[in-house]
């Protein structure tokens, strides 16, 4: 056994350094409690908050210091200025980070004739027409549940058409994949067995905090052969046996969060027949609200609803001003603080978003939005 010498006498440094003071056990247990005990606050208390904040951008900064405190702050005012906290066009970034010329991108326009989904025949003639121009078609990014209108790409045929040239085929899932949990959705994502990827976001639609994006690949190497590095500082027997995946090389950086634990707890907390169901009942409520909007001649749905986006708009006569009296509709609603309406463009038309997705949505607050809607816009017709 060894021992520690004593260290009587001898000074150093280390001794004139500033005591450090780590938290001690009692306060970590009472945050936590107070941070739980905020949660589950803010969670029963949801339904009477207002959907806008009521600080304005710049708050916060106004809010805190103009540097952080020496000394530690009470519990109690950090949590306070948690209250106010506030939070995309990912694929074209992505492309540029990836030295792609923001020239050679291509958008394939659809329309009403596929759903706004991708139509395979243009993406043929639109690809040939870059063979042809002596570019190198390299990759193809398919949609199931576009964040616009929920429009599904047909993955299949996309990827037939993305054989012909060799290119790596990428479906981004990342709100509607959550709905193919439940066998009625899965057909969406027919095909899939073709592509090479495929991402989907549980902090959508799965009930999983913010972030967690989960990334498919058919063939891990790939990634790997691109991302790896070989450290001596980071060789141990398990990465030097290969009997353990390591994935700092399917990434940037070497460190990473462990977002799967929250995927995982909230598969073991509420279990799939559990989170089938509210995938369902989202959709339902959806349905409903589809269903009221059809029943009033006042109004015309945009896009086939596929999972729990209802794309819809007053009709009126004249493009210009339906956007105006939509888009009106839109700020008139939301400025009650009582329902809140986002909007799009599809086909080159303004259209009103109503999207279903929280797990406290019941049925009366479905119908409460729809009446509020119905009579703002009665208020704005006389
Ligand atoms: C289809 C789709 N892909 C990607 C994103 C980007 O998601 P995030 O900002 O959560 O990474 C979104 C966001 O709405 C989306 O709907």
């Amino acid at each position: 056994m060894g021992s520690i010498p004593a260290r009587s006498g001898l000074v150093t440094a280390f001794d004139e350094l500033p005591p450090f003071h780590p938290l001690n056990d009692d306060d970590v247990r009472s945050y936590l409690h107070k941070a739980v005990d905020f949660i589950s606050d803010y969670y029963k208390s949801v339904e009477s908050m207002p959907v806008l904040p009521s600080v304005k951008p710049g708050y916060l900064r106004d809010e805190l210091g103009a540097s952080p405190p020496v000394h530690p702050a009470p519990f109690d005012i950090a949590m306070k200025e948690l209250r106010a906290s506030v939070t995309h066009s990912t694929f074209f970034k992505a492309c540029r980070l990836a030295g792609f010329d923001p020239a050679n991108f291509r958008s394939i326009p659809t329309g009403p004739e596929t759903d706004y989904g991708v139509d395979p025949v243009k993406l043929l003639a639109a690809m040939q027409a870059d063979a042809m121009a002596g570019l190198v078609p390299t990759y193809v990014c398919a949609t199931v549940g576009t964040t616009s209108s929920n429009a599904v790409d047909p993955i299949g045929d996309v990827a037939k058409v993305a054989a012909m040239f060799n290119v790596w085929v990428h479906v981004d899932a990342a709100y509607a994949d959550s709905a193919c949990i439940c066998p009625e959705f899965r057909h969406h994502l027919n095909g899939v067995e073709r592509v090479d990827s495929i991402s989907m976001s549980p902090h959508k639609w799965l009930l999983t905090c913010l972030d967690c994006t989960c990334l498919y690949v058919r063939d891990a190497r790939r990634l790997s052969q691109s991302l790896k590095t070989d450290p001596e500082y980071l060789k141990n027997d398990a990465s030097v046996s290969g009997d353990v995946t390591d994935l700092k090389d399917m990434q940037v950086g070497v460190g990473r969060r462990f977002r799967g634990l929250k995927l995982w707890m909230v598969m073991r907390t509420y279990g799939t027949a559990n989170l089938q169901e509210h995938i369902r009942r989202d959709v339902t409520l959806a349905k409903m609200f589809e269903d009221l909007v059809h029943a009033d001649d006042r109004f015309e749905i945009v896009v086939p609803r596929n999972f729990a986006l209802v794309c819809f708009r007053i009709k009126t006569t004249g493009v210009r001003a339906a956007d105006e009296v939509n888009r009106l509709l839109m700020a008139n609603v939301n400025k009650t603080g009582k329902a809140y309406l986002t909007h799009t463009v599809v086909g080159g038309r303004l259209v009103l978003r109503f999207a279903v997705g929280s797990s406290l949505q019941e049925e009366r607050h479905i119908l409460s939005a729809w009446e509020l809607i119905r009579k703002t816009s009665s208020e704005m017709m006389n």
